[in-house]
């Protein structure tokens, strides 16, 4: 056989003249020093829970396109906000599937004091009330076509929208809601949100502006299990941004600011970590990211298949986000890293 043997240069260099002596591997060499120079870590304060809420009673529906998230029913999601406020987990945000017949094209339902949405926040601020409750101001599992606005003759109206949009979050706000999450995208949602929070009395309600959400594949579990997957038709590139944009999604995050909002979320969040590391860069105000169904399933079927560790997938993905500037995330995982985190 012949083999090669590379010949050493002539004077060739050792490795501590190369480096001048310095090597990033000294610190590394052991977990004590690996723990010691740990630049970000993940805590239960960074997380929040996204829950699915469903009509009637004992009801816990699993959700094929997310292993182990399931809608759950009023009384079922109190058992699970008191599970999460044990943890320490500080915040839930709750999503709605509702019964087709009361899906309309204006999304009206949303308008109800008593939809099951307003009835959960209800009744989890009464058991629980040491929990953050975050709620989603946009119609789309409330329409009949699974947009996020009123859709008139093919399009998305904006201002019509705003003013749905705004009624629903001074309800929700009247039911007990913490802060509200508009993420439809309507232009001047955030401004028009404020001043209506404001001459309703509610001051101390923030706005968690979904500044930055993508027109993205990476929603299709949560379509499925809010229910719009079958509902809806073409996209919703005329309200979402463009996934190949960044400096329209800072124009996008200061308009919001300008307008109001408390904190920045970044939506999905691991394809988008850049944009993450701009905003915070650019404001420095609360900045959040939403892991979505998409990155969820992604893990889990990964996993279920043995092709990767979900478990450290889920840690290194999470942690990401921290690196990334975030101070908090919105992920199905919450309750599962908050046990672990505490173990
Ligand atoms: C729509 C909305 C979406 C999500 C939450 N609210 C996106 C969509 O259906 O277009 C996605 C959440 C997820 O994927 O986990 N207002």
């Amino acid at each position: 056989m012949n083999r090669f043997t590379p010949a050493k240069p002539a004077g060739a260099r050792s490795v501590d003249e190369i480096t001048g002596s310095r090597r990033l591997r000294r610190m590394r060499k052991a977990d004590w020093s690996r723990r010691l120079v740990q630049e970000n870590q993940l805590s239960v304060n960074d997380l929040i829970w996204p829950i699915f809420i469903v009509d009637g009673r004992q009801v816990r529906e699993p959700i094929a396109a997310m292993p182990d998230v399931y809608r759950l029913s009023v009384d079922l999601a109190i058992k699970e906000a008191e599970r999460a406020a044990k943890l320490g987990i500080p915040a839930i945000a709750t999503f709605p599937n509702i019964e087709l017949s009361l899906r309309d094209q204006t999304g009206s339902h949303i308008l109800d004091p008593d939809n099951v949405i307003n009835r959960a926040t209800r009744a989890i601020k009464d058991a629980v009330p040491e929990i953050g409750i975050i709620t989603d101001a946009a119609l789309d599992p409330f329409t009949s076509h699974g947009h996020d606005g009123i859709l008139r003759d093919g399009i998305i109206v904006n201002d019509e929208t705003v003013a749905q949009v705004t009624a629903a979050a001074v309800i929700q706000a009247a039911a007990g809601a913490d802060i509200i999450a508009p993420s439809d995208m309507m232009d001047g949602r955030i401004g028009a949100i404020r001043d209506a929070l404001d001459a309703n009395g509610f001051q101390d309600v923030a706005i968690m502006s979904y500044a930055t959400k993508f027109a993205s594949a990476f929603y299709g579990p949560y379509r499925e299990a809010v229910g719009t997957a079958g509902l809806l038709k073409g996209d919703k590139k005329t309200y979402y941004i463009d996934h190949a944009n960044s400096d329209e999604a800072v124009r996008e995050a200061e308009q919001d600011l300008a307008e109001g909002a408390d904190m920045l979320m970044v939506k999905p969040g691991l394809p988008y970590l850049d944009i993450i590391r701009r905003l915070k860069d650019e404001f420095q105000m609360p900045t959040f990211a939403y892991q979505v169904s998409g990155e969820y399933s992604m893990i889990k079927a990964a996993a279920a298949n043995g092709w990767i560790d979900g478990e450290k997938a889920m840690l290194e993905s999470l942690t990401a986000f921290k690196r990334a500037g975030c101070d908090g995330i919105l992920t199905y995982f919450a309750p599962t890293v908050a046990e672990m985190l505490k173990g």
